[in-house]
């Protein structure tokens, strides 16, 4: 028999996931406390709270005041540039950050759930699943690496979700996401430069919130990769978006990521896959074309 849960603290909840498993928690009748960091949220049904994985006395605080059964952990810092400009910064809200969030864990028997990220890969040979061995390329992957080190090390009982390409409509924050990006200059007849050559299985918000919410009730534990089935290249990506959307598809462009010449380095082929038997889903993550419907529908 579980433990029933009633309260959730979902730490990121101003972000893209974290704000659909606020919604999520609170559909479901949780009683939800959410963090933000920059810009203080709206309340909507829910106790918001600012947090700074940084500062862990506001951790602590937040702690205090929400008393959860459960928190999930989305808060990050997650531009993969600026993690390389500041790699310490990186360090201190992606790992040690999770490592305090994951001490109070333990001393308040509470349930985690720590999100994480395709990035700890190096993209030589994916799709990945949860057996495969990390090797991340960039600092921010290697700050995600750390903090999912460290949240295990201490509580492992957690369990570490990793997403890639997180994607859905943004209703809280004007940033920009893989989809999203392509939507807003197809539809303002701009040209997409898309890699030919880098590979993903994006991972749509709220369908990641969902699943999410359906595991935490029971005692899961480790890594659990959590995107669809398709691996495409971030070209294909637009071409499914262009065809579900019903946007013109000459405005892709092909290139590659070397032409990009970004500040880090990223994975060429970091896919997800999940080999996790025990884990049955109440709905597995949807194919691409099917999931970005949803999205268009939901718009
Ligand atoms: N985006 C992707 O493509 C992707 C891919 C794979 C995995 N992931 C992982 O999925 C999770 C959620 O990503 P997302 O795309 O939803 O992120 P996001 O939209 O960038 O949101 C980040 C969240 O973290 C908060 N935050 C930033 N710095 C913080 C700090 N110092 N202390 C406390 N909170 C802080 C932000 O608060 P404010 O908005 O209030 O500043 C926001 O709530 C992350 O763990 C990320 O690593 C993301």
């Amino acid at each position: 028999m579980q433990p029933a849960l009633t309260r959730v603290l979902v730490l990121g909840a101003s972000g893209l996931l974290g704000q659909y498993v606020a919604r999520e928690a609170l559909d479901r009748g949780y009683e939800v406390w959410g963090s933000y960091f920059s810009t203080p949220l709206p309340k909507n049904g829910l106790q918001p709270i600012r947090v700074d994985l940084g500062k862990p006395a506001t951790i602590e605080e937040a702690f205090d005041r929400a008393e959860p059964d459960w928190t999930v952990l989305c808060a990050a810092r997650t531009g993969v540039d600026d993690c390389e400009e500041v790699p310490q910064k990186a360090v201190l809200v992606n790992a040690q950050g999770p490592a305090h969030v994951a001490r109070l864990c333990k001393d308040r028997d509470v349930r985690l759930v720590h999100v994480s990220t395709d990035y700890v890969f190096d993209g030589q040979d994916g799709p990945y699943d949860e057996k495969a061995g990390p090797n991340p390329l960039n600092h921010y992957g290697a700050s995600k690496r750390e903090g999912e080190d460290r949240v295990l090390a201490i509580l492992p009982g957690a369990l570490v979700v990793r997403l890639c390409a997180v994607y859905g409509w943004n209703r809280l924050r004007g940033k920009a996401n893989s989809v999203t990006w392509i939507l807003s200059l197809l539809r303002s007849a701009r040209e997409v430069p898309l890699f030919a050559d880098q590979r993903v299985s994006p991972s749509y918000a709220y369908e990641a919130a969902t699943a999410i919410l359906d595991l935490a009730p029971y005692l899961t534990s480790g890594y659990f990769h959590l995107a669809t089935p398709d691996c495409v290249t971030r070209l294909e990506l637009g071409k499914a978006i262009a065809e579900v959307f019903a946007l013109p598809l000459e405005l892709l462009r092909p290139t590659t990521m070397a032409a990009a010449q970004l500040l880090a380095p990223r994975p060429l082929h970091a896919c997800l896959t999940s080999t996790r038997r025990d884990i049955r889903l109440k709905a597995p993550p949807r194919p691409l074309r099917e999931a970005l419907a949803h999205m268009r529908d939901a718009e």
